[in-house]
Order: C-alpha cells, then structure tokens, then sequence
C-alpha cells in the first residue's frame, strides 16, 4: 500500500495542496492511502471531519512524516526527523531558482518531483500549478492595484463633470499578464502591454488591448515556450522605449520572468520619477529580484508617491480558489504518476529534480556541474 502524507504548510502559506474532494479521488480511483495532520484545513474553513469523510486518516505531524511514503506539499518545510528516511516528495520547489533546496535531498536514495517544472504543453495541462497561480495572481493583481489607486479604473460622467478612465499598462504578457489585462479591461481602464515574446502580440490585441511594439524587436522565445533572458544592451533599449509609457500609466502590473533567472528590471528610478503621484506598481516578479528596481519582496514601499508592492504570491489571498485549482492540479498529476511508466517520460522526466537521490534533471545537472 503506498501512503501519501499531507503536514501542514509554513505559517505565511494560506493555501492547501489537497483538498477533501481529491483526497476522497486518490483514494477511491488511485487506490492509495491518504494520511493527513490533524487540523490541516482549519484556516481555510475545511474541518478534519470533512477529511476523514472522505476517507482520509488523521494523525500527528510526526507520524505522517514517519509513515507517509510521499509527502505532498506547496512548500518545502525545513524540518527532517531524526534518523528517519527522508520521504519522497511532491510540490512546487523552485528550484532552478533555489538550488541551495536540492542539497537536502541529494544522495537521500528518494525522488523529488517540483511541479514547477512541468512542461507548459496541452498534455500537462491539468497538472499546470504555474498556470493556476499565475491566472489567479494576474486577476488579483489588478484587484489590489485598485486598493491602492485613489482614482477610478473606468470613464466616469456625472453631473458632476466627468473622470478619465485609468491608464494600466502590463509588461510581461504570458498568463497572469494577459489575466491582468481581461481583468482590468473589464474594470473599464484603458489597458496596453509590452512582452519580448512575439506570439504574445497577438494573445494581446485579443483581448482588447495595445501592444507596445519595441523597435529593434526580435522573437525572443524559447523551445518550451518560455522567454530567453535578454542582452544588457537590448534591456537598456528595452528600458528606454517603454519609459515613455510607465510614465503615462496611472497603474503597472510586471510580471516579466525568465525561468530560474534573476527578473529583468524594466521600471527603473528615472521611470519611477517620472510617474504620476498617486500611481501604483504591482510586481508579480518579486521573489525573483523584482522588475522595478526598488521592489522589496513582500513588502509595499513608497517612492515618491508611488506605491510598489513586491509581491509573487497573490494568489495566497484567494486562498479557497487557489487550493481549489490546487488540489486538483496535484491529483491529476499524482493520477499521471501512479499510471505511467516513468522511464523516459517527458512529463515525469521534465519535473523529476531528484531520482533515488541523485539529480535528474537535464537544468540541474548543466547548473550543479558548473558550480
Ligand atoms: P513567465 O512567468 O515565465 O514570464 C511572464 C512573461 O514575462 C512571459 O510572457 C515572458 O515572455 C515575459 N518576459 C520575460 N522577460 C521579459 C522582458 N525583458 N520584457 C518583457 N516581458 C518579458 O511566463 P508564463 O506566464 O509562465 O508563460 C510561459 C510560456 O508558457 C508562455 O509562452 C505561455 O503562453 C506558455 N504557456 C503554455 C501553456 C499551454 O498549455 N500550452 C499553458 C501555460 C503557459
């Protein structure tokens, strides 16, 4: 019998990677074990009662971690028991980006498998984690802009005169940019978007809003679909021709990343000075360094009137959706996993960081072999 263990996640995480609806999945259609700490699902409102209704056993943190055979979780969780065997694990690691996170496991005779590292293909699809996040995180992105903006996102006429609608511009338009940008073209504000990708231009204009075109511009995308880090002399360029629409924008969402890479700055000083009082930065990138050069990580900051909030994880405060989208991305790829011969599968082999203790993973072999 395999037993799949859930513990709970660190304090700042509000999200769960299972919720009852699955568990009750795995157990009934995967024929696993699910065993879970006790209180998992308090903060979100899901009672212990409606776990073990759905077939799942509730123990101590201590007994899961002793006697889960894989451990399934958000975060990695600093804690390793004392002379216990490390648990294989599943979650979303980050770990082209956090490589100190592989060390731990190395040589631990266990698999890691960071779902982060999916590959962004229709066949892995329902598995997405980074899609979910991302859509969710581009929609709430726009919501907390407004938090913070004092004018108004649409055209407003009253007998009172009328108020312009706002001006939001976008960079980086792969899916919580482009979420970012339905969302506050439904709000009414006038919506335009830079991304080095070119097939983003079109994924743009659909939607209703501007795309910036760069001169100089060259497709910059790679085989997976991702962007390609950039030239210093092509970010300076880059810089220097969107400045003009930081300027004029009252509210700017970034989301520009490049996989495992430190984030392109794209709003600088001399654009942050030359903003509007009053205006708003939201930076989804922040975790990876930010995209405006004074971004704090999990903090809001002001610089001369303007508001820049750091901030990679907004899907944290939508935290019932985003256990939803969750809790089924993490059941369809336990589902994959239990039904597929791992041997040279491109889905397993392109999330699979650690293989009975060893890197497998193509990026992480190529990174450590450099060190
Ligand atoms: P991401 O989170 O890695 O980056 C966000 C956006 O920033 C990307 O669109 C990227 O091109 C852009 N960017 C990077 N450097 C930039 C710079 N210097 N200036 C401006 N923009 C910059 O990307 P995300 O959202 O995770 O999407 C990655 C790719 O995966 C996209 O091509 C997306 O369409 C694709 N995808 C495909 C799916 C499928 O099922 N076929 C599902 C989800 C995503």
């Amino acid at each position: 019998m395999i037993y799949i263990g859930i513990v709970k996640e660190p304090d700042f995480e509000t999200r769960i990677c299972l919720l009852p609806k699955e568990v009750s999945l795995v157990i009934d259609q995967l024929g696993l074990e699910v065993i879970i700490e006790t209180g998992l699902g308090e903060a979100l409102g899901v009672s212990n009662r409606d776990y073990e209704a759905a077939g799942a056993a509730l123990h101590s943190r201590a007994f899961v971690l002793k006697h889960a055979d894989y451990i399934l979780s958000i975060n990695d969780f600093p804690e390793i028991l004392d002379g216990e065997k490390l648990k294989n694990r599943i979650g979303i690691f980050n770990m082209l980006f956090y490589q100190e996170r592989v060390d731990k496991f190395l040589g631990k005779n266990i698999s890691v498998f960071s779902l982060d590292l999916l590959p962004r293909s229709t066949l892995a699809q329902s598995m997405d984690v980074l899609s979910s996040m991302a859509s969710l995180a581009g929609y709430q992105a726009v919501l907390k802009a407004t938090s913070h903006y004092s004018g108004s996102l649409p055209m407003f006429t009253t007998a009172a005169g009328t108020l312009n609608p706002a001006k939001v511009l976008i960079l980086g338009a792969g899916v919580a940019g482009l979420q970012a940008i339905a969302t506050a073209k439904r709000l009414g504000a006038i919506v335009e978007a830079f991304d080095v990708r070119k097939s983003s231009a079109e994924e743009v204009r659909s939607l209703g809003a501007n795309f910036i075109e760069v001169e100089g511009y060259e497709d910059s995308e790679n085989t997976g679909g991702y962007a390609v880090e950039q030239s210093e002399e092509y970010l300076k360029k880059q810089k220097k021709l969107i400045h003009r629409h930081i300027a004029n924008a009252n509210i700017v969402i970034s989301t520009a990343n490049i996989p495992g890479k430190k984030a392109p700055i794209l709003i600088d000083i001399e654009a942050l000075d030359a903003m509007s009082p009053g205006s708003v930065v939201i930076d989804l990138a922040a975790e990876q360094g930010g995209n405006c050069e004074i971004t704090q990580n999990g903090k809001t900051v002001i610089y001369n009137n303007v508001t820049i909030v750091g901030h990679s994880y907004l899907s944290r405060e939508m935290s019932k959706a985003a256990s939803q989208l969750l809790s089924a991305n993490f059941y369809s790829f336990l589902k994959y996993l239990i039904n597929t011969n791992k041997e040279g599968d491109p889905i397993i082999n392109s999330c699979q960081v650690i293989d009975t203790g060893k890197i497998s993973h193509p990026q992480l072999i190529h990174k450590f072999e450099l060190v």
